[in-house]
């Protein structure tokens, strides 16, 4: 018998309150600008000031400030500290982060306690925006003369802010650590091997996933949703049926969906209830 727990609330109180080592994998899909972490998340974007850095108009948590990379860090060690003690010896805990944070997520994971097994790519080739910008603009805005900027423009030769057009998310894959060797941790807790059969493509599971970003649907306005069809090959590739999947930040309940089609229990905790909401109508229209 499987189950489908949906909380509404903060991870790091809720999971404190599992049972100790019940959870066989973590998909974890943490915020991803510290700006926005409480339940206001979206609102924070929206609400960042404009105008106020080198590039105008985007939103705070996209200023490159390595301080936001430190918090992530200490953030994701303290899920990391109260998530361990509910999961099984051997189980894995994936976690995806923008690849200029991966690192400081690793090290938050590893800083709790687990192992940090690989750094996997899901790659996508669609809609994916280039966000570079051309100096021409602030040029233009310089109090130079109009010869002056002409001739700046020229030498600046079309160059722009170093962001090459994203096509892939990191997925730290990170395993509290094993008890005895590896048949012993299965033969006890069937955790700590993957299923070398989930493949995407090809014939051997890869640290490459390449799969499209979902298009948007009517009713989920979540801005940063993930597709089923990558978190479905992450539950089979490190679970067996039966097994429990928890996803602390669960959002608009990609992981619950994933879960329920491939007979898994799932946990999921997320503190907006707007999300929460969305996520139990995709259960219940499995979509
Ligand atoms: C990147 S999104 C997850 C998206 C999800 N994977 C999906 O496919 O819909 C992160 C989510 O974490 C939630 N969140 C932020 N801080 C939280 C916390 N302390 N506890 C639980 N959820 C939190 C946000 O509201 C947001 O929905």
């Amino acid at each position: 018998m499987t189950f489908l727990k949906i909380e509404q609330g903060d991870c790091l109180v809720k999971l404190s309150e599992l049972e100790l080592e019940s959870v066989h994998l973590v998909i974890s899909d943490p915020p991803y600008f510290l700006d926005g972490l409480d339940a206001d998340w979206k609102k924070g974007l929206e609400d960042a000031p404009r105008g106020t850095g080198v590039i105008g108009g985007l939103p705070v948590g996209m200023k490159f400030d390595p301080k936001q990379g430190i918090a992530l860090q200490a953030f994701i060690s303290e899920v990391a500290n109260v998530l361990k003690p509910c999961m099984k010896p051997g189980s894995f805990a994936v976690f995806f982060s923008q690849p200029r944070l991966s690192h400081r997520m690793a090290i938050g994971l590893e800083d709790a306690g687990f192992e940090i097994r690989d750094i996997c790519a899901w790659h996508y080739t669609r809609r994916a925006q280039f966000k570079a910008f051309t100096m021409d603009h602030f040029v233009r805005r310089m109090d130079i003369s109009d010869q002056e900027k002409q001739k700046l423009i020229e030498k600046l030769g079309g160059r722009r802010t170093p962001q090459l057009r994203p096509q892939f998310e990191s997925l730290v894959v990170a395993q509290k650590p094993r008890i005895g060797t590896f048949i012993h941790n299965w033969t006890v807790h069937e955790t700590g091997l993957i299923d070398a059969s989930a493949v995407l493509d090809g014939s051997v599971p890869t640290t490459v996933m390449t799969v499209e970003k979902p298009v948007r649907s009517k009713f989920n306005g979540h801005l940063t949703v993930k597709p089923i069809e990558l978190i479905e090959h992450l539950i089979r590739l490190f679970s067996i049926s039966g097994q429990v999947v928890l996803d602390p930040f669960l959002g608009s309940g990609t992981t619950a969906v994933a879960a329920k089609r491939l007979h898994r229990s799932c946990i999921g905790i997320e503190i907006n209830a707007d999300y929460i909401q969305i996520a139990k109508q995709r259960i219940k229209e499995d979509v």
